[in-house]
């Protein structure tokens, strides 16, 4: 029963075989991006799920989260948080590293910018590993924030465990359950 938008937004998204480096299948949103129909559609999708959920943060990662997350935090009456690489936030930040695949990275987040209590949604375009989805749920709830969910535009794998907890992914969305 999948909503006939989500066939139109997976057709609008290129996969570029051997990007960045050979054997990986680079999923790449910016072809979706230039179709302003599937674009809509794919932050209506999130709009419809988050709103009226008392949800007062969303929680971008660098670099595509930044595209997705703006767009929904407008449209559900939330405030956007940046989550960037290293060194580029100017104020006092917390920071969480994270293992990937090649290597090793790292999150952070202006200290001050999520209040206790606040209820988060992070937003970020593919879910591989989740080890960046986790690095952000971690920020957020070292600030005291609840992550309500994760929404993530694509994820690979059928199944996913985020720090013990059962993500279970549709096409469109990771769920934090
Ligand atoms: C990609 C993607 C996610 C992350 C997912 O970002 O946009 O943020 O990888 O991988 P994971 O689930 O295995 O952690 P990338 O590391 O390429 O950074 P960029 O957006 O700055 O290019």
């Amino acid at each position: 029963d999948e909503d006939p938008r989500i066939h139109a937004i997976k057709t609008r998204i290129r996969v570029v075989p051997n990007f960045p480096k050979p054997g990986i299948m680079f999923q790449d949103i910016t072809t979706l991006l230039l179709n302003p129909k599937a674009f809509k559609d794919t932050i209506d999708l999130f709009v419809e799920r988050y709103k009226g959920k008392n949800i007062s943060v969303v929680a971008g990662i660098e670099a595509r989260g930044f595209i997705f997350g703006p767009p929904i935090a407008l449209a559900i009456g939330a405030k956007f948080v940046p989550l960037r690489k290293p060194k580029k936030l100017p104020g006092e930040v917390i920071s969480e590293k994270y293992i990937l695949e090649y290597g090793r990275d790292c999150l952070e987040m202006h200290v001050g910018a999520v209040k206790s209590g606040e209820r988060a949604l992070v937003v970020d375009d593919l879910i591989a590993t989740g080890g960046t989805l986790c690095a952000a749920m971690n920020l957020l709830e070292r600030a005291g924030a609840e992550v309500v969910e994760c929404a993530c535009v694509i994820e690979l794998p059928d199944l996913k465990v985020l720090q013990g907890k059962l993500l279970s992914p549709s096409v469109f969305m990771g769920n934090r359950l």
